[in-house]
């Protein structure tokens, strides 16, 4: 695109400001404003605006609501649905894929988000408690398992240092992939404009973890799974550690024809308390949709049955399962609508020519999310989950889903495991266990997994086991 064409499309958008910031710029700082200007959606973007930053697609009401349909296998079903599972990882059919662009900015860490030290005895990071996942599950289904994990522009390098410095966690080099997810302008949420941070440089964030689509796209990665026979990818958070990253009983639902399109698969818990931060499975209309919990009234959330349980209790561990050709199907289709976030964006004022920090929400960016996709699938399986074993993120300093709750529940879980194995464990008079205590995917990926040679005779108050 020449520069003629960029100034002629700013304008058809109403994005004249920017061509105003130019006439004040020498032409190097020109050129790499209108440069940066010419890479922005600039065919859909008057749209977007008038769509999603002056009208947020959240203020429409929530109507012909239902809970979503949940499986909870019993232990035939799930014996049968582990082998089918298993079969597909065996075929080397599923890679596992990590969204870690997002910026972690209530745990206060200065990192990337994966780079926290996450376990309660080695102060393993979360980046190195996948890895050790996937190694294990490659050795235990004898294929290696493809690891592709998604950055943002402001983590891309760091992240990348951190796995060159730790040596890619003993993963070969080729399993592993990253790439980072695309940006959006932010926007002025008086009048749409696009937002500059500088005077020759427009405010840009994140797209959302929805971004994950184009971004597999746009990296190779899903053309890759194709030429590698690779079908199914199991998307989770950087957050959760306790994340299974290749769960064969959830492979198997997810594969099994009967009870799933192969399309995008989920998994729940039941909230802890209606107030709980989760987003929500429920049936709108035909289609099975993720409320998120800002956006779902009140009414709903505190609505019980007739035995007391929350009607909306499906709570989003945002753990999926995409298909390959389901993702691609996204991405040509385009259709993922864009969530505004009212945000404090420090911004550049073209009339006083000076810096301003905002006291208040200026701003708005506009994020996808992924489990927006779910509305596009026709038979989706949600399957339930112990919240015990496979939910506990990290995303406050303190309080819930804090490094402080999570070592807890993986001192929990795992002294559930010792315990099932007849090693006594000490508790405190809530249930739950006093000792430290970390067991490596590489030493055991279930509880039967465990070695006698490797179990304490018994765990005390002050221990710290690490297996
Ligand atoms: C998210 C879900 C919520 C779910 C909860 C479970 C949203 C909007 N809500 O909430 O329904 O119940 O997790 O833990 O997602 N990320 C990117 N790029 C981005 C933004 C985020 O990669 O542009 C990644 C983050 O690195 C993180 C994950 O997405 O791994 C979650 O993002 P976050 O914004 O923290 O979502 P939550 O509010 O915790």
């Amino acid at each position: 695109m020449d520069t003629e064409q960029i100034r002629s499309r700013l304008k058809a958008c109403g994005q004249d400001h920017i061509l105003e910031a130019c006439e004040k710029l020498d032409p190097a700082r020109r050129s790499a404003l209108l440069e940066q200007a010419s890479r922005l959606p600039l065919d859909s973007l008057r749209e977007l605006i008038d769509s999603f930053v002056l009208k947020g697609a959240a203020d429409e009401p929530c109507t012909a609501i239902s809970p979503a349909v949940v499986t909870m296998p019993d232990a035939a079903l799930a014996a049968e649905l582990t082998a089918r599972g298993e079969q597909v990882i065996r075929d080397g059919r599923v890679a596992a894929f990590t969204v870690a662009g997002g910026q972690g900015t209530r745990l206060g860490w200065g990192g990337p988000k994966g780079t926290y030290p996450a376990t309660p005895v080695s102060g393993k990071p979360l980046f190195r408690v996948f890895a050790e996942q996937i190694e294990a599950a490659s050795i235990a289904w004898d294929t290696p398992i493809r690891w592709y994990i998604m950055t943002s522009e402001a983590n891309d390098s760091a992240t990348r240092s951190f796995f060159a410095d730790n040596n890619w966690f003993g993963l070969p080099r080729t399993q592993v992939m990253l790439f980072p997810q695309g940006m959006m302008p932010c926007f002025d949420r008086g009048n749409g404009n696009v937002l500059l941070e500088a005077p020759d440089r427009i405010a840009m964030s994140p797209d959302g973890h929805g971004g994950s689509i184009a971004a597999l796209h746009a990296s190779g990665a899903l053309e890759e799974m194709s030429v590698l026979g690779i079908d199914t990818i199991s998307y989770f958070q950087v957050d959760n550690p306790l994340s299974s990253v290749i769960d064969p009983l959830f492979i198997g639902l997810h594969s099994d024809p009967d009870r799933s399109s192969g399309e995008m698969s989920s998994k729940m818990v039941p909230k802890r308390e209606s107030a709980e931060k989760v987003g929500v499975f429920c049936r709108v209309g035909e289609r099975t949709q993720v409320i998120e919990y800002s956006d779902m009234p009140e009414s709903l959330m505190t609505e019980v049955d007739d035995d007391g349980r929350l009607r909306y209790d499906a709570g989003n561990i945002a753990i999926h399962l995409l298909g390959v050709e389901f993702a691609n199907r996204v991405f040509e289709e385009n259709e993922l609508p864009w969530h505004r976030a009212l945000k404090k964006v420090p911004c550049f004022d073209l009339e006083t020519q000076s810096k301003t920090t905002p006291e208040s929400p200026n701003g708005v960016k506009l994020e996808r999310f992924i489990f927006d996709a779910l509305s596009l699938v026709s038979r989706p399986a949600i399957l339930e989950v112990d919240r015990s074993m496979e939910f506990a993120p990290i995303k406050n300093a303190t309080g819930q889903d804090s490094p402080e709750s999570c070592r807890q529940a993986q001192n929990d879980l795992y002294g559930d495991w010792l315990a099932s194995r007849g090693v006594d464990v000490t508790r405190d008079g809530n249930g739950h266990v006093l000792a430290d205590i970390e067991i490596s995917p590489l030493s055991a990926m279930t509880s039967e997994q465990l070695q006698p040679e490797d179990l304490p005779a018994a765990v005390g108050s002050d221990d710290r086991i690490l297996i």
